[in-house]
């Protein structure tokens, strides 16, 4: 059983992307999390681009409750036969990237909903010396800020107040890490929203695809990685900007445009764009300046006035009234939002078509909403 972690709200979209590539039988989604069935690591897992993490599920049990005790029976359950199986079941999917543990060592990364009565270095203690025992290898420890060393196999546990789930990640590296991603920008986007944003604008080769508020240039890149003939380009009001798109550009294989640009007075002819993707500034890290600053509503109506008659905007945004009424008056049909948790914040992804074009035409949009549906 493959487990798959994701950001709260994307699920639906992970079960579309796994569903499209036919990759597993999806046998259960839960809050960030998707447990699929496979009997070998299809070669496509690996390049998934909406999830943050893909495990070997070695350990589903019921949740150890929120009292100390309850670490006792953590450490119990990665004991002696498990583990074992846990490097038996990885050694099984052939193609696994893991590290092997006798080399420098395990990890282990915990995570917990509800109120307990340890931390959560308490679980990685007791599962990761557990495990060290078993397997006769050493344990790094993340706790009072330590960093275990390049190349240890990483081990994951979640306790969800129902479940507890340990399983050993399948990447040396999480995998919402990108190689290309070596430049910032406050407020920048965690790369797997960018990639399902991409997939909800339905990317199809030689389409105009531009992003008025790039940053560091994510959401183009993970498009342009989707859809290698997309003609894909951003801008941005700072130069700082843009020199992050453009350096991480050149670590992408992909080919890009960049330029400097005021969102709010795009350099762009009428009906030039067919998907417009954006992670619309809101203030929190990254704050609207130039005429989105002034003007909040001058986003929307570039857009309208650039987006093609079957054109799709992407927006991610705090949800906002004011924001749902400029796309309205921009002439634009709002057809789907999805809430996420991300950061401790709580943005949305809008979906909004120049012609009312239902979402479910494309493929994606079609599993997206069934999953959606399905709550
Ligand atoms: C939330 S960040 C975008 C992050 C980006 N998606 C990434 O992954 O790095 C918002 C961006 O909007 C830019 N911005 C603010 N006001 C703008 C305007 N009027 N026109 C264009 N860009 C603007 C900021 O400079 C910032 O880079």
């Amino acid at each position: 059983m493959l487990w798959v972690r994701c950001v709260r709200g994307l699920e639906p979209l992970v079960a579309a992307e796994l569903e499209m590539g036919g990759m597993g039988s999806l046998t259960e989604v839960r809050h960030r999390t998707l447990l699929v069935a496979t009997d070998e690591l299809e070669p496509g897992l690996m390049g998934l681009r909406t999830v943050d993490d893909l495990s070997v599920l070695v350990v589903d049990l019921p949740d150890v409750g929120r009292h100390r005790s309850g670490l006792a029976e953590l450490a119990h359950a990665v004991e002696g036969d498990r583990a074992t199986a846990a490097e038996a079941s990885r050694r099984a999917l052939t193609t696994a990237t893991a590290p092997p543990a006798d080399t420098v060592g395990i990890d282990v990364a915990a995570s917990f909903l509800g109120k307990r009565n340890f931390s959560r270095f308490d679980v990685e203690d007791a599962v990761g010396s557990s495990l060290s025992r078993s397997l006769g290898v050493r344990y790094w420890s993340r706790r009072g800020d330590q960093r275990p060393p390049d190349g240890t196999q990483g081990w994951r546990v979640h306790l969800d107040g129902e479940r507890l789930l340990i399983g050993l990640r399948l990447s040396g590296a999480p995998m919402h890490r990108r190689a290309y991603k070596t430049s910032t920008v406050p407020g920048t986007l965690h790369p797997p929203v960018a990639a399902a944003m991409a997939l909800l604008a339905g990317l199809r080769p030689g389409a105009v695809l531009y992003d008025p508020v790039c940053g560091a240039g994510t959401i183009v890149l993970e498009a342009a990685a989707l859809e290698a003939e997309l003609l894909a380009s951003g801008s941005d009001i700072t130069a700082a900007a843009v020199d992050a798109a453009r350096s991480n550009a050149a670590r992408s294989t992909s080919a890009t445009s960049w330029l400097r640009a005021d969102a709010g007075q795009l350099p762009l002819a009428g009906a030039s764009v067919a998907r417009m993707v954006a992670n619309v500034p809101w203030g929190r890290q990254a704050a609207p300046s130039g005429a989105l600053g002034s003007d909040p509503a001058s986003f929307c109506r570039e857009a309208g006035r650039v987006m093609d008659e079957g054109g799709r905007l992407v927006a991610l945004s705090e949800p906002s009234e004011d924001f749902d009424d400029g796309l309205r008056r921009a002439g634009l049909v709002l057809c789907l939002s999805v809430e996420l948790s991300l950061s401790g914040a709580h943005p949305r992804i809008t979906v909004a078509s120049r012609n009312g074009e239902a979402i479910d035409a494309d493929a994606l949009g079609g599993t997206v909403l069934h999953r959606l549906a399905q709550g």
